[in-house]
């Protein structure tokens, strides 16, 4: 039997920004691979590429150059339509600032990436709210975003980034709005879902209070992997 392939597969990936100032070199060759199941850790200074690095293997960035594939397909490779549509089944994105939609209920916000994956609207409503009693909020499902406090709107950002069950879950800097404990609280769903579904997750990440939860923790400085290194759990 062929084993699985890598849930993220990143080889010589570059990609620069054009600024009024100039060019910005944003990633200089990046390497990188994350097993199925694994929880990768992204650390490194601020403006080393991180958020650059996530975005691409996320699928809502391209790179310039090498190439990055996830769960063993080339989102570059697959075309638009069919790459966006797999992202869409099989990514999860929790985005630094939660993005949440300010219109919408917290069900209403969890239950998008079903709708856009083709559910109906009762399979939605289930669905969402599995999601949300799973991080611990069944009883907010009806509050829109500014009734919630931080960690509440993160742990919404979380349901709504594993309601679709992704093979891999990306987070950038989940914990970085909240307090020690319900950082760590957050860490601790984040772990305890994707292992339930066996989901990989990458999770960029400042916070030293929490990279006990990494299997390993990859650090990164001025656009490179410097050194890959097993997590301190
Ligand atoms: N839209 C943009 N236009 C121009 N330069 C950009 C843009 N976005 C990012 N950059 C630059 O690219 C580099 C990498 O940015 P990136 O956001 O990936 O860093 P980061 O490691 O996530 O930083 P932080 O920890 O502060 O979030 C930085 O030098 C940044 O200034
Ligand atoms: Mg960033």
């Amino acid at each position: 039997m062929t084993p699985p392939p890598p849930a993220v597969c990143c080889r010589a990936l570059t990609r620069s920004y054009h600024a009024a100032a100039g060019v910005v070199p944003a990633l200089r060759g990046v390497d990188l691979e994350v097993a199925p199941g694994e929880v990768m850790f992204l650390v490194g200074p601020s403006g080393c590429g991180k958020t650059t690095l996530i975005s691409i293997v996320a699928g809502v960035m391209t790179p310039d150059g090498g190439s990055c594939a996830v769960l063993g397909r080339d989102l570059a490779t697959l075309g638009g339509g069919a790459g966006a549509a797999f992202r869409r089944r099989h990514v999860g994105f929790v985005f630094q600032a939660f993005n949440l939609v300010p219109t919408l209920t917290a069900a209403e916000n969890v239950g998008v990436p079903l709708l856009l994956n083709g559910a109906g609207q009762a399979a939605a409503i289930r669905g969402a709210t599995e999601a949300l009693a799973a991080v611990g909020l069944a009883d907010r499902a009806g509050q829109l975003p500014r009734e919630l406090s931080g960690g509440q709107q993160q742990r919404v950002a979380i349901a709504r980034a594993l309601v679709h069950r992704p093979r891999l879950l990306v987070c950038d800097e989940p914990t970085s709005a909240l307090d020690h404990r319900t950082g760590q609280e957050i860490m601790e769903l984040l772990r305890g879902l994707a292992g339930r579904h066996g989901s990989t997750l990458l999770v960029v990440t400042h916070d030293h209070r929490i990279f006990g939860f990494a299997d390993r923790i990859a650090e990164m400085d001025d656009g490179r992997i410097v050194t890959v290194r097993t997590g301190a759990a």
